[in-house]
């Protein structure tokens, strides 16, 4: 991801390397308000905004805005007179002899009219001359085909510390002193902390909203900041967000992994980065259904004491393809906004597996590769663990040294993990493990999976209710002998797997 300067220096040559049409998609005006400003400024252009409301005039500086918080933005404004219509203002632009810079607000819900379209075409062909640049801004920016092909879409990374902070500060200066404000500096870095991943407007609004609703910001508001980031996050679409707080997964077993882990964790010290060290990128876990590979990676996420970001990546396809990568980007962007953190991407095969190619129009494909490339170059403290059922489905490429880290391979548990497995569940259900014979039931579930232990004691729970009977041993045994397990209906999938797993991957036990 681009730094704030980097992503300045990216605007400044889009502008001077004659992209006559530049998107933005974001709400966040203020922002590209302030990013117009200083790219403007200093390649010497001239700046407009434009919107249906207020008409063309010229950029107003983010400076001006600063300085009176109080004002709506645009009352100081000199709007050029009759350029609010928007096929007007395109003429208008096009007979200026000016070199620079329009920004027009909304606008891709005018390119409707055919008219509209091709005078804007028109526009952008002059520009393409004259280093001049329309920005369009809107949420969503679809633009016709034959426009399309002559813009650039240009991203706008999610605010960093410093913004954030900003925010924070300008939205509690604005309540004036009728507020208590009691932070110390842990907490005021932990709240910003807590805002991160969020839009400038998302934070003002959550910090007004939590000092107000007691008059005071304080430690007790960063759990409320955090729940809100939580629905924010989910509403945005691909990511499930999780806080360490709030992460309980109890696994068992896995200990290979868990040393694996202790050490990689090293990797995010400050010493490490003295050594030059690169944090670690992330780890695949492959294995059979139900061993506890989504449980693993909550769990490294609780052992780091980092958020969880989910990535819903089926959800990916439920979306009108096309935004389906952009949304992809987005949510990667926002992981790296909350760093450090770990990145769960549960089934990768689902969403970006081999086969899945036709139906989806190469979306699969071209995902995987934007993934691939985005694990090659991020730089930020996103810890990735993808987790796969299927190998047969994923593309080899994944499978290749130096993608992960590590490729872990799951088994089903051994004797001693079902020992935990059976008192962690048992635990879960208000069961006391020691009311059980453990190492009689440990002997009867060989070949079971964790999924199927836990199974195990829900049925036998519901017997034991219906029935009006405790659940002891001879019971849980029972419901394990009229039990078949999936290493027994698929037996052969399983050897396979072994088979391909054993001398390639890292057990995690
Ligand atoms: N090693 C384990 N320790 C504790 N519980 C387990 C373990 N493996 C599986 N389980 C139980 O089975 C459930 C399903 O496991 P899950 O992690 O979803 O399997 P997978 O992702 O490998 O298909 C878990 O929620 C948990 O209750
Ligand atoms: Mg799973």
């Amino acid at each position: 991801m681009l730094t704030p300067a980097q992503n300045l220096h990216h605007l400044q040559t889009l502008l001077m390397s004659f992209h006559p049409i530049i998107v933005i998609e974001t709400v966040e005006e203020e922002r590209v308000q302030a990013l117009l400003g200083q790219a403007t400024e200093e390649l010497q252009l001239l700046a407009f905004e434009w919107s249906i409301a207020q008409g063309m005039s010229r950029l107003q500086s983010a400076q001006s805005h600063w300085r009176n918080e109080y004002a709506p933005p645009g009352s100081n404004r000199q709007t050029i007179e009759k350029t609010a219509d928007p096929l007007e203002v395109l003429r208008h632009i096009a007979n200026l002899s000016t070199r620079g810079l329009y920004w027009l607000k909304d606008f891709a819900g005018h390119l409707d009219d055919a008219t509209i379209a091709r005078q804007l075409r028109e526009v952008a062909h002059l520009f393409s001359y004259n280093q001049s640049a329309l920005i369009l801004t809107g949420e969503q920016v679809s633009l016709p085909q034959e426009i399309a092909h002559e813009a650039i879409y240009f991203d706008l990374p999610l605010p960093g510390p410093i913004g954030l902070k900003q925010a924070i500060d300008s939205t509690v200066r604005s309540f004036r002193g009728r507020v208590q404000i009691n932070l110390c500096e842990r907490d005021y870095q932990q709240l910003i902390k807590a805002v991160q991943g969020m839009t400038l407007k998302q934070t003002k609004k959550v910090i007004a909203y939590a000092t107000l609703s007691d008059r005071q910001l304080d430690a007790s508001d960063i759990s409320s900041v955090l729940e809100r980031k939580t629905q924010i996050i989910r509403e945005n679409g691909l990511l499930d967000y999780i806080p360490a707080e709030r992460n309980t997964a109890q696994l068992g077993g896995f200990d290979n992994l868990r040393q694996w882990l202790n050490r990689a964790r090293m990797g995010f010290s400050n010493q490490a980065k003295s050594f030059g060290l690169v944090p670690p990128k992330g780890i695949l876990i492959v294995g059979i259904q139900g061993c506890g590979k989504s449980l693993a990676a909550k769990n490294i996420a609780r052992q780091w004491k980092m958020p969880l970001l989910k990535l819903d990546t089926g959800r990916l396809y439920d979306k009108y393809i096309g935004a389906s990568e952009k949304n992809f980007r987005h949510a990667l962007n926002l992981a790296e906004k909350m760093a450090p953190a770990v990145l769960w991407i549960d089934e990768i095969e689902k969403s970006m597996g081999q086969g899945n190619s036709d139906a989806d129009g190469g979306l699969s494909s071209r995902l995987f590769g934007s993934f691939l490339t985005w694990l090659q170059e991020k730089s930020e403290e996103v810890f990735v663990v993808a987790t796969a059922n299927d190998l047969s489905k994923l593309p080899p490429e994944l499978l290749r040294k130096g993608r992960f880290d590590e490729i872990f391979f799951v088994d089903l548990p051994d004797d001693q993990a079902r020992e935990t497995i059976l008192t962690i569940q048992m635990a879960r259900y208000q069961q006391d493990p020691s009311r059980f014979d453990l190492p009689r039931l440990v002997l009867a579930s060989d070949g079971f999976s964790g999924a199927e232990i836990e199974q195990v004691i829900i049925t036998a729970l519901y017997h034991a209710m219906h029935e009006r009977c405790p659940v002891d041993t001879a019971l849980l045994e029972h419901t394990i002998k009229s039990t078949v397990p999936l290493s027994v209906s698929r037996r052969e999938d399983l050897q396979h797997l072994r088979s391909i797993a054993k001398t390639r991957f890292v057990s995690v036990k």
